[in-house]
């Protein structure tokens, strides 16, 4: 077998064996249930294998989306003590239960994606019909709900929601939120080692947001006035923003099309205020802190997203492209989550260093969208180099390639399938 074939059939054998019967945990023990970002991710993996079940993936996942449209960042259909907080935690009344919060959308460009490349495309044609009103009611409510004000960009309450749960942009605005008082027992510990995941004061105030979430009700006005962890996400934005315009178009490729004037100006507003979140200075994007109205003057890949989001300008695709070249002489692995310039740059440790593969092909996607091909190719061949040397691992050490958190990991081998191999 040559190490290609030998890379796909690895990689076809983790989906399989992460596969609970149309849904995909991310990787087993650690990770029990299905998370949202994943599920899209994962969903691009199993084209490669099995176009149906491809698309079942989101059939799953929607069985969780809420009344108001949300779709929970974890729906838990079926328990598990591997993990906590696991579904007796959020308070949460559902069929099947999920978490309070959601996830970066990037759902609607998978199911185009999906779309676009399947071969059944009778089948693809039913699917997109029958997932898009489902996809439409998210978007809604990312606008209605996660932007009362309207000001263009929509708000996140956990760093759970980013799904760059510790990355240190998120650090100062977290030490105002108070640490949960009540015991409760981390599963996550069991499974990794402590010094490749969040340490305890973090997840004191992730425990303490969950149970505000909870006494507050799920109430969106008193949650957005109230919420002490509330940050205006530059990745996350990008995501959504991506996602709509391919929610617009997949709209019009649908057998019975619909009025989008709602999401449609959302969209517009949103081009506009990520561009006020360059940094010149630092030659990329800034997640922003609501309560102080102020940039996070941290570098992290997210600063990058708005080129996945095809929000950023053609000068300054350029810049990002020269910094992304900068980024990868210290960090040859992948795209580090943070600037391994950064103080706080910690190699081993989530989202404070390692690079993760799903990151790199976003970023790379979007580098290709503005022409800069060569850079794009850069990530992608530290992106085989990685999986080559060590397997597929939740996130890699971006200095060394070393594979750290979970292995057997679903995106991780998806993003091989879709893109690597
Ligand atoms: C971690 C990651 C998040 C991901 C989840 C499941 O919480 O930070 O992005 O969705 O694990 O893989």
């Amino acid at each position: 077998m040559s190490q290609t074939e030998q890379l796909i059939s690895e990689a076809k054998r983790v989906l399989k064996e992460n596969d609970l019967g149309g849904y995909t945990v991310p990787t087993k023990g650690l990770y029990p249930f299905q998370w949202n970002w994943d599920a899209g991710i994962t969903a691009l993996g199993w084209l490669h294998i099995d176009e149906k079940r491809a698309w079942a993936e989101f059939e799953t996942l929607f069985k969780g989306q809420w009344e108001n449209g949300m779709v929970p960042h974890v729906v838990f259909h079926q328990d598990s003590d591997d993990y906590f907080p696991g579904p007796d935690q959020w308070g949460v009344v559902g069929n099947p239960p999920s978490t309070s919060i959601s996830q970066p959308p990037l759902l609607a460009t998978m199911v185009r994606m999906i779309y676009e490349q399947s071969q059944d495309k009778d089948l693809a044609q039913a699917k997109l019909d029958a997932l898009l009103p489902g996809l439409i009611r998210y978007h809604l409510w990312w606008y209605r709900e996660r932007d009362p004000e309207s000001t263009g960009l929509v708000s996140s309450y956990h760093p759970w929601e980013s799904g760059m749960d510790n990355s240190p942009a998120w650090d100062d605005i977290l030490e105002r939120v108070p640490q949960a008082t009540r015991s409760y027992q981390r599963r996550d510990l069991s499974h990794v080692d402590s010094n490749q995941r969040p340490v305890k004061a973090e997840y004191d105030r992730y425990v303490y947001l969950v149970d505000f979430f909870k006494d507050k009700k799920f109430d969106y006005q008193t949650i957005h006035d109230e919420c002490p962890f509330h940050t205006k996400d530059v990745s996350l934005n990008s995501v959504l923003q991506r996602a709509t315009k391919d929610l617009i178009h997949l709209n019009s490729l649908a057998t019975e099309p619909v009025n989008l004037d709602e999401i449609i100006r959302g969209a517009n507003k949103a081009d506009v205020q990520i561009q006020a979140l360059w940094d010149a200075e630092r030659h990329q994007f800034l997640n922003k802190d609501y309560a102080e109205n102020a940039p996070i003057p941290v570098k992290t890949s997210a600063g990058f997203m708005p080129l996945y989001g095809h929000s950023a300008t053609p000068e300054q695709a350029s810049i990002m492209a020269e910094e992304i070249k900068l980024w990868l002489e210290k960090g040859p692995k992948g795209l580090a989550s943070t600037y391994p310039g950064e103080a706080v740059f910690d190699a081993k440790r989530y989202w404070r260093g390692p690079s993760w593969l799903h990151i790199n092909w976003m970023i790379a996607d979007g580098l290709s969208y503005y022409g800069h091909h060569d850079v794009a190719a850069l990530l992608q061949q530290a992106s085989r180099s990685i999986i080559e040397q060590s397997g597929y691992w939740e996130y890699f050490d971006p200095e060394t390639g070393e594979g750290c958190g979970g292995s057997n990991f679903s995106w991780t081998a998806a993003i091989a399938l879709h893109w690597l191999v």
